[in-house]
Formats: C-alpha cells, structure tokens, sequence
C-alpha cells in the first residue's frame, strides 16, 4: 500500500510481542474454546493493543474461515485489493462470478472466465471458496427469463446448469449457496421461474444435483432477513427441516447478515436461531455481512463505532456457536459495497474504507479473535 503508515498500525507493531507471544500460547488444542473478554466500549475498542498478525491468523487459530465477497474487476486491476485479500481472508464467496447470467450466458454455452480467476486466486493463497449463487431469481439470463417453459423443457436445464458448474469445480469449491432467497418477507415460498414452472420441488432437486456432481461439497441453503427467530427464519427452519428428513442432501444454512446500525440486531433472537440449526444438525455461515451507518446517530465516529460493535457482537454469537463456521463480509472495502448503489446514497458498511485503511470494525474483530 502506498499509504502512509497509520497510527493503528504503529500501534499494532508496538503490541507485536506480547500479542506474538499470547499467539503462540493459543497454538494449542484449548485455542477454540478461549472466551476473551470484549471490549464493552468503543473507548476500549480503540485502545485495546491489536495484534500484528492479520485477521486470517488470529482466525485459522480458532477454526474459523474469515472471508470475504470478491468481485473480479478489482481483482484483475487494484494492487490493494489482492494485497488485503491475500493477507486478511482465508476465504473467499464469488460475489457475482457465479451467478446464472455470468457463468451460462447462453442456452449452449458457458463462461468461466471470471470465476476462474477468483478461484485460481484462491488457490495460490490457500483460502476456502464458496461458490455463490446456484439457483437465485436474479441475476438470471435472458434466454431463461424470457424463454417460454414447460416442467419438462426447464427440468433439465436447472440439472444440467448445476451439474456442469459443481463438477468444473469439483475439489476447488468447498461449499455452494445452492438455493438463495427461495422464500419471501411473508414467510411464504418466493413466486420465481422454477416455482412456477418446476414446482417446489425444484429446491430438493437443486441440492440432490449438486450432490451427485461433488459429494464432497457443504451444501447451503442462503438468505436474508432470516437471522432472528421470527417470520422468516421460521420459514426457513421448516424448509431446511423438511428437506433434512427427507434426506435431501443440504448441510446447512447461510445468515446474510445485512444489517445497519440504525436498527441494529437483536442478539439474543439470532442466539436462538443458531441454537435451532444446530439441534437439527445443520451448519451456519454468516455469508453476506455489511452494516449500514446511513441512519444512525452521532457522528462519524459514533457510527464507526456503532459499526463495530455490531460486527463484533456477531462474531462473537459465531464463535460461541459450534456449528457456526464462517463469517464472510460481503466486499473488501466500502468502495466496493453494492449498498450506495443498490440504496442510491453514500454508505460505509465494511471493514476497510475507500482508501483501503482498516476502520474500527476490523479492529474489533482482531479484539476479539485475538
Ligand atoms: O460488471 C458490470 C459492468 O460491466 C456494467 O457496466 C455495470 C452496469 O450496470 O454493471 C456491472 O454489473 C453489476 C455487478 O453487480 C457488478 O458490479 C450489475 O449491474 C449489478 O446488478 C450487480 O449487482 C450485484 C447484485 O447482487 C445482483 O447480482 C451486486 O454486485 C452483489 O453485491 C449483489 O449481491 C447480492 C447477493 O448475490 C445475494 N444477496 C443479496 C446481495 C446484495 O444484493
């Protein structure tokens, strides 16, 4: 980075040895069930001494994949952007790369052109992938949304379009969102072409397919707004239940975790929620994590602070869950965040700004991990 060193990183640098030194004390098997004492205060947020390794470090220590969203354009041309990635994350979700409009642009034919490169990166830096987003009602074709269908004509192009995209990664994806955002805010079942044409059997479907093409692949179902116990999560625990004892091969589920710091999370209500998964034998990701600022009170700082703490609080109901293995941020830094265009006004949801500078939210992961 051509950034001036900043105070955070002196810092960080003048802690390295006691933090090197409780690095290597947690080496051990004891290192999972460490319970630190957060941080209660942004004060303490910002004066507890950081460690120098980075967030993968502190994470790979306690088990946990720490990832984040990648998209390929700034992976081909910002330096920053593959330096922090390589350094900070273990794991990386194929924001776009992957989804159906991308990757099968035509009926015949298939592009794997950015995703390879997301996973080749990967690769070289020995980081986990999770493949995203199999069978979605966005992001999807012309020639799929504007084709007219029968069950018979699109049941196989659902079989076909997964099978070829798990198999071409077979080994080098360890996990899929197979079906994301299949139910809708009422808690119902989501109006979408394979509902519609295939039925609701085209869930099952999805995940048997995926199975058979890389048996070895963690199968998620994935959404939104299903993180608490309420309507929603309460749609997706009797979907992923029924699937469970039906024998559908589906291994757990992804929180997206998009949240602000204007309504911030109730904690305890996603506590519950993991606890419920859990009893059914099924694994959590935290698969899409931003928290918004827009709409919170105090000032900048006040917010950033506000940020983190939600960002910690989190991870801390992941680290306390046994089932819960991944937290991934959906985007590297604030200027790559699909939330000032999506909502048409400036955000800072994630852990390192614009200008690739880590912001307290960070700080309070490592706080925590550390
Ligand atoms: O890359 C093209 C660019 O070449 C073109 O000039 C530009 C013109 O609009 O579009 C660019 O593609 C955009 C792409 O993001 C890359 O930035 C698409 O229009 C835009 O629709 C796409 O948005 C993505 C969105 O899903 C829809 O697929 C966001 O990046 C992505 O963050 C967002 O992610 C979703 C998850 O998949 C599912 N959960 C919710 C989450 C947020 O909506």
């Amino acid at each position: 980075m051509t950034q001036p060193i900043s105070r955070f990183w002196q810092r960080s640098l003048a802690s390295g040895f006691l933090a090197a030194l409780m690095t290597s004390l947690c080496l051990g098997s004891g290192c999972n069930t460490l319970e630190p004492a957060p941080p209660s205060s942004a004060e303490e947020l910002q004066t507890q001494p950081l460690s120098p390794l980075p967030l993968r470090a502190l994470a790979q220590q306690r088990r946990l994949q720490i990832g984040t969203a990648v998209q390929v354009k700034p992976l081909q041309q910002e330096a920053p952007y593959r330096q922090i990635l390589a350094r900070e994350f273990n794991q990386i979700t194929t924001e776009n790369a992957m989804k159906f409009r991308v990757i099968h642009p035509k009926p015949d034919r298939y592009d794997f052109t950015d995703a390879d490169q997301i996973v080749r990166f990967a690769q070289t830096h020995r980081m986990a992938v999770h493949g995203h987003a199999m069978v979605w009602y966005r992001t999807q074709p012309d020639w799929l949304t504007q084709g007219e269908w029968t069950r018979q004509t699109l049941m196989p192009v659902l079989k076909d379009h997964i099978r070829t995209v798990v198999r071409q990664y077979r080994g080098r994806v360890q996990s899929w969102d197979v079906v994301n955002e299949a139910i809708d805010d009422q808690g119902n079942l989501r109006d979408n072409l394979w509902l519609r044409v295939i039925g609701p059997e085209y869930i099952a479907i999805a995940f048997q397919e995926a199975h058979a093409a890389d048996p070895k692949a963690r199968l998620f179902y994935n959404d939104y707004g299903g993180e608490e116990v309420g309507k929603k999560s309460d749609a997706i625990y009797d979907l992923v239940k029924t699937l469970r004892d039906q024998g559908v091969p589906i291994h757990g589920v992804g929180l997206q975790m998009h949240k602000t710091i204007k309504r911030p999370p109730k904690f305890d209500r996603i506590h519950k929620n993991l606890q419920r998964l859990q009893a059914l034998g099924l694994d959590v990701r935290i698969t899409e994590m931003d928290v918004q600022i827009h709409g919170g009170q105090g000032n900048l700082t006040q917010k950033l602070h506000a940020q983190a703490q939600v960002y910690q609080q989190i991870l801390k109901l992941c680290l306390n869950a046994p089932n819960c293995k991944a937290l991934t941020v959906w985007g590297l830094s604030d200027q790559h965040s699909w939330i000032p265009e999506f909502f048409k006004r400036p955000d800072a949801p994630l852990l390192f700004d614009s200008a690739y500078q880590p912001k307290p939210a960070y700080n309070a992961l490592k706080a925590l991990l550390q």
